[in-house]
């Protein structure tokens, strides 16, 4: 899609960080814009931002978790847009604890939202997509999509299920208006650390403050660079779509040493 002038995009998790900052910077392409989230206060705030730009905007209150609210979503965004071109399902929250110690709820909670999400909101948004002369399905997997650390295990298998999930999506739209990518982001500077459900860091001694700390330290990119480049591969049909530098050396990285890659996480993460 070179074009995002006057067409309509939809962004779950826009209260904060990625999508919000997508929200934005779509909002500067021309595209009128369809917010959503669980945390009211925070989706309010984006509109505002948005609406600074000058675009059309709705706002609409939705846990992705939950199948009947996506494709609500989905009905009132082309009501009250007359379409939609675009969703990016970006909604997504993590959890620190052992395969072991986890708890199945906490489990079944990271996959309602991270992958389940993702499927609801492909699915849901796929025939209005399908009306408009091209539509673009937007997956935000993470490099947790392709590599792992210990005690993040629903957040790794979630991530890989989106890129899997994603794959299928582009090979079966490939005759179709539809264009698919999928999301692989490093480190970006966002509150999805502070958001965390946290019970044991990856070496089970940090607390998840010297958790959020570090991570504060150690992600290089803005969640507005973050959007920027989602953006720019949206308009160049990127299928597959690496945000920051600490991305792309580890997706080499596990190119060329895809069994040692393994052992080096779980040495680097396990002494936290
Ligand atoms: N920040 C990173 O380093 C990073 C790296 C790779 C991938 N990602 C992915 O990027 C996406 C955005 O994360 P972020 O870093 O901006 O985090 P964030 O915590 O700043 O934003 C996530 C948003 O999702 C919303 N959300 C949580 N549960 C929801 C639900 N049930 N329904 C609807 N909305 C819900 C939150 O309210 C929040 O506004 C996620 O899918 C995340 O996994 C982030």
């Amino acid at each position: 899609m070179k074009e995002l002038r006057n067409k309509v995009a939809a962004v779950t998790g826009a209260a904060s960080g990625i999508g919000r900052m997508l929200a934005v910077k779509l909002a500067e392409e021309g595209c009128e814009v369809a917010i959503s989230d669980i945390n009211e206060e925070g989706l309010n705030e984006t509109k505002e931002m948005v609406e600074s730009r000058g675009a059309k905007v709705s706002a609409h209150m939705v846990d992705v978790a939950d199948r009947e609210q996506v494709y609500r979503f989905a009905d009132d965004v082309a009501a009250h847009h007359g379409g939609v071109d675009v969703i990016i399902n970006n909604a997504g929250v993590t959890v620190a604890e052992s395969v072991e110690d986890i708890k199945y709820e906490d489990f079944e909670w990271l996959f309602g939202i991270n992958f389940w999400g993702v499927v609801y909101g492909s699915k849901a948004f796929l025939p209005y997509l399908k009306k408009r002369p091209e539509g673009h399905i937007v997956n935000i997997s993470s490099v947790n999509g392709f590599i792992t650390w210990p005690n993040h295990s629903p957040y790794c298998a979630a991530k890989f299920a989106v890129k899997g999930f994603t794959e299928v999506l582009l090979q079966e739209m490939r005759e179709t208006n539809i264009r698919v990518s999928c999301v692989h982001p490093g480190g970006i500077k966002t509150n999805i650390a502070r958001n965390m459900r946290f019970y044991k860091s990856p070496g089970n001694q940090m607390s998840q403050e010297d958790v959020v700390e570090r991570f504060d330290k150690i992600a290089k990119t803005t969640a507005e660079k973050a959007a920027e480049k989602i953006i720019s591969g949206i308009k160049k049909d990127k299928r597959r779509i690496l945000v920051g530098l600490d991305a792309h050396i580890m997706d080499w990285l596990t190119r060329i040493f895809p069994v040692q890659f393994v052992k080096v996480m779980a040495a680097a993460f396990g002494r936290d």
